[in-house]
């Protein structure tokens, strides 16, 4: 049987309008943009205004990756959420951007893993598409966290922005996508990253707003290390384990959390300034989106393109990290006698519905090996 890769087919990103910059910063609390600069290398960052959600821009950057797969929502096998700043605690996000997209009855599901959500999330689709479960994946990392965070606190409120950023995963028989990944978590590092209340340790009462345990709390200097520490490793791994090395990296995307931390990483692995990409100046650190989003416009600015190798890091509450090397495959595109054939067939009663379900994954390798395809070069 053939190997089964999820090429990158589709990407897309969405931000808020509202942009706060380093002097907008100034007049809230005691800092100055030569501060902020020189020590995370943020210049502006988007944050939300007041009735902007999460599921929203989730769903916009999904539609923006779907149109360019040339994937409709309703032939996605599975849809990831990265967050962990979703809409509520309960519906998960996911649900809400399954149905905004109209992708009626896909599965999906929210992943919460920090930072690093969406190299989980998209670890996590190459499984399901590399075990013939699924041919279409849709993986999200969106973040709102500016609301929790304190705009009097200066050790925070400089460091952060909202925004999302996706990705359509295909199947395709040309190795590419995910070609190595590691994942890796240290609990005992919990309270140098940590939102105290809201959960159900602490649920909302008066006394937890009163204490501002709604906010985020990060010992920065703590995580600096950790993640000075962690990355280049991790990204050192993952290169070794796509059996490269790391002249075969074309670009280095890494979470845009610290240039200064990027920088380190890059150095530990000997990746020189022009193969790393970063825009951490605009955004500031979108946790689980800014990856996606950093994939986005390198795709966009031609920094990044079809047949190249791209090395993702990332680290994060938790304490999180992961790193992958992930391939950019020419892009397939699905004769559409898939969806046609597939929807007659699930279209036949609810009893052979269910029946499809237990077998869709024996069914999809099936459709797999009818759709033909079309090479884009
Ligand atoms: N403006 C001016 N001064 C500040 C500010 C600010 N915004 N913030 C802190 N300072 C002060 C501190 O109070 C301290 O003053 P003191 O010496 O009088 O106590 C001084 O600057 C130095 O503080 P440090 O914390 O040592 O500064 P550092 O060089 O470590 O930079 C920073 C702080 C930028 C937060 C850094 O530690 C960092 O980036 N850590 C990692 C944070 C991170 O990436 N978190 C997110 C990871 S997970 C995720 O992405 C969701």
């Amino acid at each position: 049987m053939a190997e089964r890769y999820g090429n990158i087919v589709g990407w897309g990103m969405q931000v808020p309008e509202r942009v706060i910059t380093n002097q907008d910063l100034e007049k809230l609390v005691d800092t100055d943009d030569e501060w902020i600069v020189s020590r995370t290398g943020i210049r502006e960052r988007h944050v939300v205004s007041p009735g902007e959600t999460a599921s929203e821009m989730a769903i916009g950057a999904a539609r923006q990756a779907l149109d360019e797969a040339g994937v409709k929502p309703r032939d996605l096998g599975l849809i990831i959420v990265a967050t962990s700043s979703p809409d509520y605690l309960t519906p998960p996000i996911s649900s809400q951007v399954q149905h905004g997209l109209g992708a009626k009855d896909v599965g999906a599901f929210t992943l919460v893993a920090g930072c690093p959500g969406f190299v989980y999330g998209i670890s996590t689709a190459q499984q399901f598409i590399g075990s013939g479960a699924c041919d279409n994946v849709l993986v999200v990392g969106v973040e709102l966290i500016s609301r929790y965070v304190d705009y009097t606190d200066r050790t925070t409120c400089v460091l952060f922005g909202d925004g999302a950023g996706a990705v359509v995963m295909q199947v395709t028989d040309v190795p590419s996508g995910v070609l190595s990944f590691v994942l890796g978590s240290d609990g005992s590092g919990a309270e140098h990253l940590i939102l105290p209340g809201g959960g159900t340790v602490a649920p909302p009462t008066h006394e937890t707003v009163d204490e501002g345990l709604q906010y985020l709390r990060m010992n920065g200097r703590q995580v600096f290390r950790f993640a000075t520490r962690i990355l280049g490793k991790a990204l050192k791994q993952a290169i070794q384990q796509a059996g490269l090395t790391v002249d075969d990296i074309d670009l280095f995307i890494p979470h845009q959390a610290n240039k200064r931390i990027i920088d380190s990483a890059a150095r530990y692995v000997g990746l020189p300034e022009e193969k790393v990409f970063i825009n951490i100046d605009r955004y500031g650190n979108t946790s689980a989106a800014s990856i996606p989003i950093a994939l986005t416009e390198a795709l966009e600015q031609g920094r990044a393109k079809p047949g190249d190798t791209l090395a993702f890091v990332a680290f994060g509450a938790g304490l999180t990290w992961a790193a992958s090397v992930v391939k950019l495959g020419e892009r397939t595109v699905p004769q559409p006698v898939d969806a046609e054939w597939l929807k007659r067939f699930s279209s036949m009663g609810s009893g052979l519905s269910r029946a499809f379900g237990a077998v869709s994954g024996s069914v999809g390798s099936l459709a797999g090996k009818l759709v033909g395809k079309n090479r884009l070069n």
